[in-house]
């Protein structure tokens, strides 16, 4: 009775019904531990250890953003109760499905570490929803596994062809999300079924879990395509790397201290399937930074030029101060806000997604989102984004050669955000996407 009252009551505040119809269904021992699937299936457990799915509860930000802001949240505001144990059903999954909520810290040792296991994507029959998002997953533990073979034969289970596991969709469960005031805080699977690639037959799983020939378990068949559990994504300089190509063009080749040099910077988003930045685009940011070097070395950060849209101002690189609905959860007298844009130098254009919450005050609660729908400047998939700069050469700009660099960067926190909660640096320090160069000469 219990838990009917809750999953009802998280179903008012999710507003869709069948979503929170898994939670509590069944018990942890209804799912093996991935060490299990581990001892045939040695390479794909490995890949999938290092992936950031092993991660998605017990890491440093993940911990705090749910055990420090959100949960305190969802006993304070009934509007976004729902997130106890909301944020659990996609980082947490064994968790949720076993109505363990909230669920002990990682220090704890509960099955919420181990994140989203084998069992969780392999016992997914299906979905609720067309177009899923919000967990609305379906479960169903046993002794089959769902997969991408028509021919697979294990010893250990029973296996079933499913067109769901190969699907996008599966993805879409986890990886689409709005918050409880209707806000599409998550969007990765709607930015891919709009773009190019869904058009193409272009998969998450074709880029995200690369194919190659092998085996998929000790005992079974060597075939020419396994699909590999690596799931690097923006967590991974290499993935992340070369992902957006960067050209720069100076409209002079020769230039005198005082004159006026136009510079544009062409970006190419021409690897990722949906946008970049994409997931949890209300802590993410991608920046551009234009600097010129001269002779002595002496260096200029160039600030881009404003282009007039509504809202700009939320894409260049200032010291405005955000971030307040952490001041509130935490119950901080006077909070004065935290740097908008961390350490990202001021005038450096950002490409970004901000999120407001009720109060109109831009925030990285995503569940505390009521408005994100005004300005969205972040690079979609083959789009193109133009940007120009105009610098006047200052009079001590040294004679000879003027290196002129553009460097595209990628923090998946605010560095403010970070160094407030004391993350670990490797959390949120900046990741170099990609880089270009050219020189003029100063006479
Ligand atoms: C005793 C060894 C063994 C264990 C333990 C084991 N598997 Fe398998 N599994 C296999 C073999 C062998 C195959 C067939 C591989 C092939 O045909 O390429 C297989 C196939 C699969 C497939 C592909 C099914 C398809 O139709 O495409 C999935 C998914 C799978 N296993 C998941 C799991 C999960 C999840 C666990 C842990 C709960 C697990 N396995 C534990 C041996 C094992
Ligand atoms: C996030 C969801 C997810 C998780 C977690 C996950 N898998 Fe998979 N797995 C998939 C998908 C999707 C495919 C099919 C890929 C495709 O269609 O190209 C797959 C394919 C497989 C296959 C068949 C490979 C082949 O090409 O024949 C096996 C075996 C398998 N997974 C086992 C595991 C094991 C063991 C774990 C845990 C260590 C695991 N999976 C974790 C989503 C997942
Ligand atoms: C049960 C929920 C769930 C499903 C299903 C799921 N994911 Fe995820 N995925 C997550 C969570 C949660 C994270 C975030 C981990 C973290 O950073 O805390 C994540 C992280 C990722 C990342 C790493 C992103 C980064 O920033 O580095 C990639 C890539 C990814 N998922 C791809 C996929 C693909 C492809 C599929 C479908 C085959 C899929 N996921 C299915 C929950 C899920
Ligand atoms: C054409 C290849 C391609 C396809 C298709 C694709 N991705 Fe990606 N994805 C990438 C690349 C490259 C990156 C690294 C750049 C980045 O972080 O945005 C990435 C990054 C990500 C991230 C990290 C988000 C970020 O920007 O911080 C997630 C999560 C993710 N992908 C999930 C998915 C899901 C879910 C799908 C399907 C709906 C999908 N991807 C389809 C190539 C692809
Ligand atoms: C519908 C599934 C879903 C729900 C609900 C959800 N998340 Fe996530 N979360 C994800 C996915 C998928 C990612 C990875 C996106 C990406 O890589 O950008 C993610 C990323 C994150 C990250 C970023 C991790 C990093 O490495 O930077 C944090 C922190 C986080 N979630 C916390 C929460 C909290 C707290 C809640 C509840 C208020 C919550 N999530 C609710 C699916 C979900």
């Amino acid at each position: 009775m219990l838990r009917l009252l809750t999953a009802s009551f998280l179903s008012l505040i999710f507003s869709i019904p069948a979503f929170a119809a898994e939670m509590g269904k069944f018990k942890y021992d209804d799912f093996k531990k991935p060490s299990y699937c581990g001892m045939c299936h040695r390479e794909i457990h490995q890949e999938w250890r290092q992936s950031m799915m092993s991660k998605s509860f017990t890491h440093s930000w993940d911990e705090v953003e749910y055990f420090e802001l959100a949960l305190p949240h969802s006993k304070k505001l009934e509007k976004v109760a729902g997130v106890k144990a909301g944020c659990i059903a996609c980082h947490g999954p064994l968790a949720f499905l076993s109505g363990d909520i909230p669920p002990g810290k990682p220090s704890a040792g509960t099955r919420a570490n181990e994140g989203v296991s084998c069992e969780v994507c392999h016992n997914i029959t299906g979905t609720s929803e067309k177009e899923p998002f919000n967990f609305s997953f379906i479960t169903d533990p046993g002794k089959t596994k769902n997969g991408p073979r028509k021919d697979a034969r294990s010893p250990a289970h029973k296996t079933k062809y499913s067109g769901f596991t190969r699907s996008p969709e599966l993805c879409a469960t986890c990886h689409d999300e709005q918050s409880p005031y209707g806000m599409w805080v998550k969007s990765t699977y709607r930015e891919w079924k709009e773009g190019p690639y869904s058009k193409e037959g272009v998969r998450c799983q074709d880029c995200h879990m690369y194919h190659a020939p092998g085996k998929a378990a000790s005992g079974g068949k060597h075939r020419k395509d396994i699909a590999h559990h690596t799931f690097h994504g923006s967590h991974v300089a290499g993935k992340l790397a070369g992902a957006i190509d960067v050209a720069l063009y100076a409209g002079k080749s020769t230039i005198a201290p005082g004159d006026t040099l136009a510079i544009r910077a062409e970006l190419f988003n021409g690897k990722a399937g949906h946008k970049i930045p994409s997931g949890s685009a209300e802590e993410r940011m991608l920046w551009l930074e234009v600097w010129a070097t001269d002779a002595s070395g002496k260096r200029w950060h160039i600030p881009v030029d404003p282009k007039g849209f509504p809202m700009e101002e939320y894409t260049i690189a200032s010291g405005a101060k955000a971030y307040f609905a952490i001041g509130e959860i935490l119950e901080i007298d006077d909070f004065k806000g935290l740097k908008r844009d961390g350490n990202v130098p001021e005038g450096a254009r950002i490409f970004r997604k901000p999120f407001f919450d009720p109060k109109g005050r831009m925030t990285v609660c995503q569940w505390y989102t009521a408005d994100n729908t005004k300005l969205d400047y972040r690079i979609g998939p083959r789009e193109t984004r133009v940007e120009s700069y105009t610098w006047e050469l200052p009079r001590g700009v040294a004679r000879g050669k003027l290196k002129l660099t553009a460097k595209l960067y990628y923090s998946e926190i605010p560095s403010s955000v970070g160094e407030f909660f004391k993350l670990p640096r490797s959390e949120y320090a900046p990741m170099l996407v990609n880089s270009a160069e050219i020189t003029i000469d100063v006479e």
